[in-house]
């Protein structure tokens, strides 16, 4: 996902400016630039590769620009792709998808404008000058003509102490203290102590001019009043705390995650969600990734105790495929960024077809927030790696206790949750054991996760977890499904992980293992059922503490999670920056 900053005031521009593009940087991204305006010239320097790459900008003059960091959509990752962009006296920086960028270039390419790039973004600048008026008027023009998303900061030589910003779908804050006025894709990138923050809301626009408090803006350009946002600095400032990485560290932060994210349901301030999930009748889950697996476990939870209704849906699918939203049907959208566009149009869509919608999400003052009914938040903290992996488990915390108020309406009971507290704890510290497979996996030509029941919600998030940080082929699979086809491609050169946590289901897994097996795959097993053990066919295995088989992609994620983050690092891969991969992805 793209990351946009901007600075106005009494101190120099570019230090700040790369600070908040280093703070944006857990993102994901592939190119980034910044613009510093002096003396009404504009100075822009951009490359591709990371921030550090633009150092030579720290000493650049001026007191008013703008940066980026890029995740390409249209364009490669290149200098020439990278914002910011110009056009005559504008300069600007996005986030998003210009949906129409091709027909309107076109348009300006008809008048003899010549485009610099590939991407879409830069037709937002062309836009932009080729209004009259002052800035503010000439974005809000452009705007109207855009079919798509945006968050957009926009300088222009002819408003040397002017920033104007706006969005739509695409998220943006505004900071302001002392030293001047700030403009961000999120709150981490300007957070600092006793600096207020405002959150723009879709179609608002806001003018930082030098000297001057933020102004903010409806769409009719009518002036908005904003209340400031409560939130905390300190938390916000990431750092690893002696971990190589932040993957290893948010891996380790699990069990406080999962701990502070527990909901109690019945509390006095959930009430009015506690009576819609005793009414609920048909429940949708709509998510992607890594937090589609945890929409997958809540639902496995949810048909196992509250005999109801339940649908998992992956986001993108859900938003066009005309869903059926019965009355009575809460929509339960997960996210850990809360910006993903592709839940944020699911969840607008059920809702606009009559359902409830509770957004579970770890940031706060989300897009998702704001479009829900109901909000039910993750205290896993700020997740930086790219890999979700706290925030899975915190999302299950959740999700396992509205699936557990909704049997309790229903007048049925759900295991209780507070077992898996200490269970946490400890397959945390069994995770390490992982490390001595790396080995067998480094060099695979691909590798197979399998389970059944809840186990195969944990192998697809296992295979993904290593897919998106070591770039091995991977697949989750169905412990029962393999001989139906996908067997065919087990050899030695084919690692399988099985997962084994239901007693009930241990033989007919074991089963699998034994087929895998007799093609030469080598077969690592993690399961809490000692029985498994004694299987001579078996590799090496982790031994997990027992617990609520439905439950079990709680602990059996851990070892998952390590052995994706030890395979990654054994490939020379930087798990918390993995190749073309953003944090949230805000664009479809
Ligand atoms: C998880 O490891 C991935 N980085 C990715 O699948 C992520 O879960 C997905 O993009 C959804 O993000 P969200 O939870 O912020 O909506």
């Amino acid at each position: 996902m793209c990351g946009i900053v901007g600075y106005v005031g009494e101190r120099r521009a570019a230090p700040i400016l790369l600070d908040g593009l280093q703070r944006l940087e857990y993102r994901g991204y592939d190119s980034a630039g910044i613009a510093v305006m002096r003396g009404g010239q504009i100075t822009v320097v951009r490359r591709k590769g990371r921030v550090k790459g633009l150092s030579e900008a720290r000493s650049l003059e001026g007191k008013i620009g703008i940066g980026h960091t890029r995740w390409a959509t249209h364009g490669a990752p290149s200098e020439r792709n990278a914002h910011p962009h110009v056009c005559g006296k504008i300069c600007i920086v996005h986030n998003g998808i210009i949906e129409n960028a091709a027909a309107l270039r076109t348009a300006c390419e008809a008048r003899g404008e010549l485009f610099a790039s590939d991407t879409d973004s830069e037709v937002i600048a062309h836009l932009i000058a080729a209004e009259k008026g002052d800035l503010l008027h000439a974005v809000r023009a452009a705007c109207e003509r855009m079919v798509g998303s945006y968050a957009v900061a926009v300088l222009s030589q002819e408003e040397p102490e002017t920033i104007v910003c706006t969005r739509r779908a695409s998220p943006l804050v505004v900071g302001c203290d002392g030293d001047g006025l700030y403009v961000a894709s999120d709150i981490p990138a300007i957070a600092a102590k006793g600096r207020k923050v405002y959150v723009l809301e879709d179609g608002e626009f806001s003018v930082l001019r030098q000297g001057r408090p933020p102004r903010f803006y409806s769409g009719a350009l009518l002036p908005v009043e904003k209340t400031e946002i409560d939130y905390d600095a300190a938390e916000d400032v990431p750092a690893k705390g002696g971990f190589r990485h932040f993957m290893k560290k948010e891996i380790a932060e699990v069990p406080e995650a999962v701990s502070r994210s527990l909901p109690d349901l019945r509390k006095g301030e959930y009430s009015a969600l506690y009576e819609v999930l005793c009414q609920t009748k048909y429940l949708h889950i709509v998510a992607c990734g890594t937090a589609y697996h945890s929409g997958l476990c809540m639902n496995y939870v949810t048909h196992r105790f509250a005999r109801l209704p339940a649908e998992a849906y992956v986001a993108s699918e859900y938003r066009y495929m005309d869903p059926i939203v019965p009355a009575d049907t809460l929509l339960v959208a997960v996210s850990q960024s809360g910006e993903t566009a592709d839940t944020l149009a699911a969840a607008a869509l059920a809702k606009e077809r009559g359902a409830k919608v509770l957004a579970v999400t770890n940031v706060p003052y989300s897009s998702l927030e704001r479009l829900s009914d109901f909000v039910l938040p993750t205290y896993a903290g700020r997740e930086i790696a790219v890999a979700a992996t706290k925030s899975f488990n915190a999302q299950l915390a959740v999700l396992y206790a509205v699936a557990g108020a909704v049997a309790a309406g229903r007048g049925l009971s759900a295991p209780p949750l507070a077992p898996l507290l200490p269970a946490v704890r400890e397959a945390l510290a069994m995770a390490e054991q992982v490390r001595s497979w790396v080995p067998y996996f480094v060099g695979a030509k691909s590798v197979f996760f399998l389970g059944r029941g809840a186990d195969y919600f944990a192998a697809l998030e296992g295979s993904l977890k290593l897919k998106e940080i070591s770039y091995l082929p991977s697949e989750g699979y169905p412990a029962g499904e393999l001989k139906h086809g996908t067997l065919a491609l087990v050899d030695g050169r084919t690692p399988v992980v099985a997962i084994v946590t239901d007693p009930v289901l241990a033989d007919k897994t074991m089963n699998a293992v034994h087929e895998v097996y007799a093609r030469g795959a080598a077969v690592f097993l993690i399961t809490n059922v000692p029985e498994c053990l004694s299987c001579a066919e078996v590799t090496a295995s982790v031994l997990l503490p027992k617990c609520e088989p439905a439950y079990s992609p709680m602990i059996t994620s851990l070892p998952l999670q390590m052995l994706a983050y030890y395979v990654a690092i054994a490939r020379g891969n930087d798990p918390d920056k993995p190749r073309n991969l953003a944090k949230s992805v805000t664009v479809e």
